[in-house]
C-alpha cells in the first residue's frame, strides 16, 4: 500500500457519484489498462476497496468544427485538450477476518484512486493454503499468481481456449507442478493425442506410466448389450438371443471370457430354450453367425489377458497417462474401457479415504459431449461413458476425485460437466461463440476481459484463488507438450525436396 502511487480522481460525467462501478480521470503522465487493479481507501476504515478496470479510453471535448477539418484531412494534435477516463468496478475490501465485503458507505466526489501494488494485489489474490502452485504473472505488476490445490480438487477445474492458445500447455504445467508438491497430487491423464508425453521424460518411469488404452480392459465387466452395440445388432435378432444364451451359460461354468470359450459354449445353446421353434439348421445358422462376429470382435480378447488396475497403478506412480492414440479401435470401445476406468477409480474413492486423484480429460467433448452437437461412439457407449464423468463431476471433488477438462469448444461439452468445473476457470482466447456460453456460466464481467489474448495468456478466476474475480495472467510453461512431430510445412518441404532429387522423369501411369 505504501507507495502506491495515486493515479487520479472519481469523476462523474452526470454528477452521481456512484460507487459499485466508478469513472476516473487519469493524472497526466499516469497509466492504467484493462484489466489492472485500482483502489480507493475505504472512507471509514481507511482499507483499500479495490476495483478493476474494464475500459480505458481518451474524452474530449466535442468540437463542432473538428469534423469539418478532418475532412479537410487537417488533424488538431491536441492531447491537452483531452482526459483519459478509466472505468472499474468494484471487488470490495478486506476485513480483519480476510472475508471480501462491498463498500456500503459513499464515496466522496474526487476521491483519490490508486493503482493497486503488488503488497494489494497479493492480499486480494494469494491463495492462504500452503498446498498450492504457481501458475504465471499477474500481467498488471508482475505478481506471481498461485492456485490453492484443495479447491482445484475440491471444485474441479477448467481450462478452455480455442485452437493454439495454449491449453494443453497450461494444462501440462499444471499437472507437472501439482505433481512435484510435497505431497504430491496423483493424476490420471486420458490423453487423446499422446501430447502428455514430455511428462514421462520429466518424471521418469518410476513416477510416471504410459499405458495403452486397451491395457485396461476387462472383459468380465462387459455386458450384453456392449456386445449387441459392438456388432449394431438389436435385442429381439435370434443372434442376440443365441449371444445371450451362451454369455449366461458361459458365466454359469465360471468361465473366462474369451473368444476360444465363448465360441465353444455356442454349440451348447438348444432352440428350446429361446423359445426357437424352426427347423435346427436355421438356428445353426445364427450360431454360425454369432461365432464369427465374436470371432472379429474387439472386446472379447483372444486368451486370457490379465487387465491393469488404474487403482494400483495410481497408487504406485504420481501420473498415469491412458493413451487413447494406439490404435484403430472404435470410439465406442474406447468409451466403454474409459467408463470401466473412471468408474473404478471413483468407487476405490468411495470406499478408501486414503486414495484420491485428480482425472484430467484433454478435449472433453469426446468424453462428456452435449448432446446433439458432438457425436462420436455409440449411443450407448456415450450415454455410459457420460453417466461416470457427470456422477465425478458432481460428487467426485468431495470424495477426493477432483476432474480437470480441456476444451476448445464450451458448446459441445455437457452442460452439467461445464458448469461443475467452472468453478475454477483458466481461460484462453474464445470464439465468439463459445464466449457467449461462458458469459452464461460466470458473467460478464469476465467476458469483457478476454478480448483478444495472445498465446500463453489466460484470464482466470475461481475458488483456488483468494477472491472471485477475474485476473489476467500470462501463464509460465513449466513443461510443452510432446506435439507431433512434424508440421505441415515440413511435410511439403521434404516432398519438395525429394522431388528436386529424383531425376525429373515423368511417370508412366498404366
Ligand atoms: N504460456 C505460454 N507461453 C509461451 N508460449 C506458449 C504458452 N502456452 C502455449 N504456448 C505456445 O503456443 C502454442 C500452442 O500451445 P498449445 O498448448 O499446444 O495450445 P492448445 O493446446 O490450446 O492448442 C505452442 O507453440 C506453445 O509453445
Ligand atoms: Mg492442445
Amino acid at each position: 500500500m505504501d507507495g502506491d502511487e495515486v493515479i487520479g480522481h472519481t469523476f462523474s460525467t452526470t454528477g452521481e457519484y456512484l460507487h459499485d462501478q466508478i469513472t476516473v480521470v487519469l493524472r497526466k503522465g499516469r497509466e492504467v489498462a484493462k484489466g489492472d487493479l485500482i483502489y480507493v481507501l475505504h472512507p471509514k476504515r481507511r482499507r483499500p476497496v479495490v476495483y478493476q478496470v474494464v475500459r480505458v479510453y481518451p474524452h474530449r471535448r466535442v468540437r463542432e468544427y473538428e469534423e469539418f477539418l478532418l475532412k479537410e484531412g487537417r488533424i488538431v494534435p491536441d492531447w491537452e485538450d483531452s482526459t483519459i477516463h478509466v472505468e472499474a468496478y468494484q471487488w470490495g475490501w478486506l476485513d480483519d477476518l480476510g472475508r471480501l465485503r462491498a463498500l456500503r458507505y459513499p464515496l466522496p466526489p474526487n476521491t483519490p484512486v490508486y493503482k493497486a501494488g503488488r503488497e494489494v494485489v497479493a492480499r486480494f489474490t494469494k491463495p492462504e493454503g500452503e498446498w498450492r502452485i504457481l501458475l504465471g504473472t499477474d500481467l498488471s505488476c508482475g505478481l506471481e499468481v498461485e492456485l490453492d490445490l484443495h479447491h482445484l480438487i475440491r471444485q474441479s477445474c477448467l481450462i478452455c481456449g480455442s485452437v493454439g492458445t495454449g491449453k494443453t500447455t497450461t494444462a501440462i504445467t499444471m499437472v507437472c507442478r501439482a505433481a512435484s508438491l510435497e505431497p504430491p497430487v496423483r493424476f490420471f491423464i486420458v490423453d487423446k493425442d499422446g501430447e502428455y508425453g514430455s511428462l514421462l521424460e520429466r518424471f521418469g518411469p518410476g513416477e510416471a506410466v504410459r499405458v495403452p488404452w486397451i491395457r485396461f480392459f476387462k472383459p468380465s465387466d462387459i455386458g450384453y448389450e456392449d456386445f449387441l452395440a459392438e456388432f449394431g445388432w438389436q435385442r429381439n435378432w435370434w443372434t442376440s438371443k443365441v449371444l445371450r444364451r451362451a454369455l449366461r451359460m458361459l458365466r454359469s461354468s465360471g468361465e473366462l471370457l474369451t473368444k476360444r470359450n465363448l465360441i465353444r459354449v455356442l454349440q451348447f445353446v438348444e432352440g428350446e430354450d429361446l423359445g426357437f421353434r424352426k427347423k435346427g439348421e436355421e438356428l445353426e445358422d445364427y450360431k454360425r453367425q454369432v461365432a464369427n462376429a465374436v470371432a472379429y470382435s474387439r472386446l472379447i480378447p483372444d486368451d486370457d489377458v490379465e487387465a491393469l488396475d488404474p487403482v494400483e497403478l495410481l497408487r504406485r506412480h504420481r501420473i498415469v497417462i491412458m493413451d487413447l492414440s494406439q490404435g484403430r479401435d472404435t470410439w465406442s470401445q474406447k468409451h466403454v474401457v474409459i467408463a470401466q476406468v473412471l468408474k473404478r477409480i471413483f468407487t476405490e474413492a468411495l470406499e478408501d479415504q486414503g486414495f484420491g486423484c485428480v482425472i484430467l480429460l484433454e478435449e472433453a467433448m469426446y468424453y462428456a459431449p452435449q448432446r446433439g452437437l458432438f457425436e462420436v461412439g455409440s449411443a450407448e457407449s456415450r450415454v455410459r461413458l457420460l453417466s461416470v464423468v457427470k456422477e465425478i463431476a458432481t460428487n467426485g471433488g468431495r470424495n477426493g476425485v477432483g476432474l480437470w477438462i480441456v476444451t476448445q469448444r464450451l458448446a459441445t461439452v455437457e452442460k452439467t460437466v461445464v458448469t461443475q468445473c467452472a468453478n475454477n476457470i483458466v481461460c484462453h482466447a474464445l470464439e465468439d461463440l463459445d464466449k457467449r456460453r461462458l458469459g452464461e456460466i460466470v458473467g460478464e464481467n469476465f467476458v469483457d476481459l478476454l478480448g483478444e489474448l495472445p498465446p500463453g495468456e489466460a484470464i482466470v478466476k475461481g475458488t483456488a484463488l483468494k477472491c472471485r474475480f477475474p485476473l489476467w495472467v500470462k501463464v509460465i510453461p513449466e513443461l510443452y507438450p510432446s506435439s507431433a512431430t512434424t508440421t505441415p510445412l515440413k511435410r511439403f518441404m521434404e516432398m519438395a525436396q525429394a522431388m528436386d532429387r529424383e531425376e525429373q522423369k515423368p511417370l508412366t501411369i498404366t
